[in-house]
């Protein structure tokens, strides 16, 4: 990243030994897209994002757990929403991991989520 991001609420960025490797986002989903547990929409999403260098040791679940753990003391019982491709085996393995269930699958982006 260019510069420090901005913060915002449920905005993380991940660190490892001082070095950003990654990004967690707790924004609300938009009630226009596809994908809601709630009929109003606005549901607290998790998303995550991060560094090739960084895959594949565990980085984004042990982070996405600890926001979770920040958010469920913040907001005790709301729920959170992820969408993924469901193409992307390693998200789909992260949410599992993370204990998410699958409420539907549903064409965006031009693929299924
Ligand atoms: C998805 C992403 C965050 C995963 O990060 P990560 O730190 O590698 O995740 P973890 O190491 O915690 O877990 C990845 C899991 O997926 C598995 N995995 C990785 N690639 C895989 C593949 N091609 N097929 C099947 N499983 C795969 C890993 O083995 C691991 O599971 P395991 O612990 O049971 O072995 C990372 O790949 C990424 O940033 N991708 C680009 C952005 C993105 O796709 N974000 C999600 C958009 S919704």
């Amino acid at each position: 990243l260019p510069g420090v991001p901005g913060q915002r609420f449920g905005f993380f960025v991940v660190e490892l030994n001082g070095t950003t490797i990654g990004m967690i986002t707790l924004d609300r989903r938009d009630p226009e897209r596809k994908g809601h547990i709630r009929p109003e929409g606005g549901e607290r999403e998790l998303g995550y994002m991060f560094l090739p260098q960084a895959w594949g040791r565990g980085y984004a679940t042990e982070a996405c757990a600890a926001a979770l753990d920040w958010f469920a003391d913040v907001h005790p019982g709301e729920p959170v929403v992820l969408s993924t491709q469901t193409a992307n085996e390693a998200s789909m393995r992260v949410a599992a991991k993370l204990g998410f269930t699958e409420v539907e699958r549903f064409e965006d982006y031009g693929a299924e989520q």
